[in-house]
């Protein structure tokens, strides 16, 4: 039944994907997070940074007040950014889609396949461990590095929505994108295939 494993908000596993961990944000990690937020191409997408620490740990820390799970990524034991996700009924057995959101902070972890690795990552807990039915993202129409990485994770196009954003004083349109149980497994076995194919490289 979908929604049986699903934690509630602050209480949460790590998550361990083959090349990525995810792990639930402390308040040890604000520093980080203040500085990936202040980065021009995470405020780009992202939206502006918050202004204060306290602010930084309202959005990241209070989850019991905005019910969404929140997590650093780490690449070899170094934070590179942050993966998120929600449910629209935390805790309930009705639990049965989830929206997520990611950004890459540290500049040198963008453009290798990091956020694809973790959007795939996260997949895979949703849909394997949490037993999830759809998925979904929505990125800004403009952020064609976002969009074609989560097509390459597996999500699709459904819908443009007209001014769904207020970002940096306009209304943006974005990308409603959705990827359902049933599509998975091809976008699992892609990723299976793309990593072979990587470790089949000559170092
Ligand atoms: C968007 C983001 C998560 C993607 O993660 P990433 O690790 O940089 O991206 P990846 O390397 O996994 O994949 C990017 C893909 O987009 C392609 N790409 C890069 N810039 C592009 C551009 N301007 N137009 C089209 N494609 C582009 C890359 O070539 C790559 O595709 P390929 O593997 O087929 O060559 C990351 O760049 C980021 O956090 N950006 C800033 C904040 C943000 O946009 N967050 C997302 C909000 S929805």
């Amino acid at each position: 039944m979908p929604g049986e494993t699903v934690p509630l908000p602050g209480d949460h596993d790590p998550i361990a994907g083959p090349r990525l961990t995810f792990r639930p944000i402390e308040e040890g990690d604000l520093p980080d997070l203040m500085r990936w937020l202040a980065d021009p191409e995470v405020i780009e997408f992202y939206g502006d940074a918050p202004a204060t620490i306290e602010a930084a740990r309202d959005d990241y820390l209070e989850a019991d007040v905005n019910p969404v799970w929140r997590f650093v990524i780490e690449e070899d034991g170094r934070g590179v950014g942050e993966i998120q996700y929600g449910h629209d009924y935390p805790g309930d057995d009705y639990a049965w889609k989830a929206g997520i959101d990611i950004f890459i902070g540290e500049p040198d972890a963008r453009d290798r396949g990091v956020g694809t690795e973790a959007i795939r990552t996260m997949l895979q807990h949703l849909f394997e461990v949490q037993s999830l039915h759809l998925v979904t993202i929505d990125p800004e129409v403009a952020n064609a590095r976002g969009i074609r990485a989560y097509e390459k994770a597996g999500f699709r196009l459904d819908g443009v929505l007209r001014h769904h954003a207020f970002e940096h004083g306009e209304y943006v349109d974005t990308h409603f994108m959705s990827i359902l149980e049933d599509e998975w497994p091809a976008a699992r076995a892609r990723w299976e295939t793309e990593r072979a194919a990587v470790s089949d490289q000559p170092r």
